[in-house]
């Protein structure tokens, strides 16, 4: 079997590259090795900044977000008993943000291939990377996919970085000492916009998915785990954080999804080697404060098809041989974001007094300061 792009996960990366190739006419095949039930269900981000919204509308796959996603024009930064609202359509005029689940990113994606003919297939054992300096291929499951290029979408646990001989690539990482518990529950938002709390229990974040389902995520201990977080437990937790504001009532509701994330930087350079290019996850990770995560994956993905459409077209390597310079550019802005968003908000344990002053004073000049408050809106609904 042969095809043009062998791409490996069907992530948001993976399944948005095969798609942009397809309207290129470059031919692709998509190994995810979870079932299509499993990647369609699994909760993850929420956040699209403004770039990625565009992308998906002009390739085709933004109707059903552009009716169903909400558009948000501010967050609010809730701390020492008042709310604090970062206004985009003041700071950054005409930028915005829309909330519409990454799992529904995913199902659009995936009916896009399907309705489009594309080879998309799930449940695929054991794929293994070969040759990536020439004629690379893929083998799975017994089969053997030649190709003229590998995409590795295969997210940060997967199979292609590691491919990647010894010594090549150099990593960047850091662990935060706490996680992040999610929960998905069906009740009303108790607010029209996120809400982003910093209090001295820990962090909470209020989003939400529609208007009868709200997200949210408590800072938690490191080795937090999920059975450790009774349903009771976790509204009280979000009660006691949320409710830092004279007025506001947190509604409560079924639990339908929980999930502990935790919180890591990773990158690795170069996001390539040989026939080898890395997207999203699978080279890098941010902490999900700044909501980075997915945004980053499309907008390699955007770099990524540019670069291919013109080996393909001509044979030139000029915009490949880039790739990764292009997005560690963005890759990097983002990592700064994250750290910074996440230590402004989270509470460390090992920060004595001075320390927490210095947070707090440093929320108060982000919130009083225009500057300030504009350096966090347009990294928060994505640079250009
Ligand atoms: P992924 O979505 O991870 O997709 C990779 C795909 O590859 C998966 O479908 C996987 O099953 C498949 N795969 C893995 N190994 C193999 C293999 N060997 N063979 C074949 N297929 C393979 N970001 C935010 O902004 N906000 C959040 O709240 C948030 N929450 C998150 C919670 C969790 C638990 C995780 C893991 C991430 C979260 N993120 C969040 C980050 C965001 O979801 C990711 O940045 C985004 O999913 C990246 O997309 P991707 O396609 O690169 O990788
Ligand atoms: C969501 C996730 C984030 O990481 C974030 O910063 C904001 C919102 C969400 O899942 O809705």
């Amino acid at each position: 079997m042969r095809t043009q792009v062998g791409i490996i996960g069907a992530g948001p990366a993976g399944l948005l590259l095969s798609h942009l190739l397809h309207l290129r006419g470059i031919s692709s095949v998509v190994l995810e090795k979870r079932s299509r039930e499993y990647v369609e269900r699994r909760v993850r981000a929420g956040v699209l900044e403004q770039g990625t919204v565009d992308t998906l509308v002009e390739a085709g796959v933004g109707e059903r977000m552009l009716r169903e996603g909400l558009p948000h024009h501010g967050i609010e930064l809730r701390y020492g008993g008042a709310g604090h609202r970062i206004a985009f359509e003041k700071l950054v005029p005409g930028r915005s943000i829309t909330v519409y689940g990454q799992q529904e990113v995913v199902k659009d994606l995936i009916a896009a291939r399907l309705a489009a003919g594309g080879d998309v297939r799930f449940e695929v054992e054991d794929v293994a990377l070969h040759s990536l300096e020439s004629e690379p291929y893929l083998t799975f499951g017994g089969e053997r996919l030649d190709c003229d290029v590998i995409a590795g979408c295969d997210g940060f646990h997967g199979v292609s970085r590691p491919a990647v001989p010894e010594g090549v690539l150099s990593v960047f990482e850091r662990d935060y000492p706490f996680a992040w518990l999610g929960i998905l529950a069906r009740v009303a938002p108790s607010s029209e916009e996120l809400i982003y709390t910093r209090t001295e229990r820990g962090f909470a974040l209020h989003s939400m998915r529609s208007p009868t389902v709200s997200r949210f995520y408590l800072q938690v201990p490191a080795d937090a785990h999920v059975e450790d977080w009774p349903d009771e437990r976790i509204w009280a937790e979000l009660k006691a954080r949320l409710e830092s504001v004279p007025g506001f009532t947190l509604a409560t509701g079924e639990i339908m999804e929980k999930g502990v994330t935790p919180m890591r930087a990773f990158v690795a350079e170069p996001m390539q080697y040989g026939r080898l290019y890395l997207a999203g996850d699978a080279a890098h990770i941010v902490p999900p404060t700044g909501a980075k995560g997915l945004n980053l994956a499309v907008a390699d993905v955007r770099v990524l098809t540019e670069a291919l459409a013109a080996y393909f077209a001509d044979g030139s390597t000029e915009l490949l041989d880039g790739y990764s310079a292009a997005c560690l550019k963005r890759v990097w802005r983002a990592q700064h974001f994250s750290w910074w968003m996440t230590t402004l908000l989270h509470t460390f344990e090992d920060d004595d007094p001075y320390a927490r002053r210095l947070q707090l004073s440093y929320l108060d000049y982000v919130t009083s300061s225009e500057a300030a408050a504009t350096t966090l809106a347009e990294n928060y609904v994505g640079l250009p």
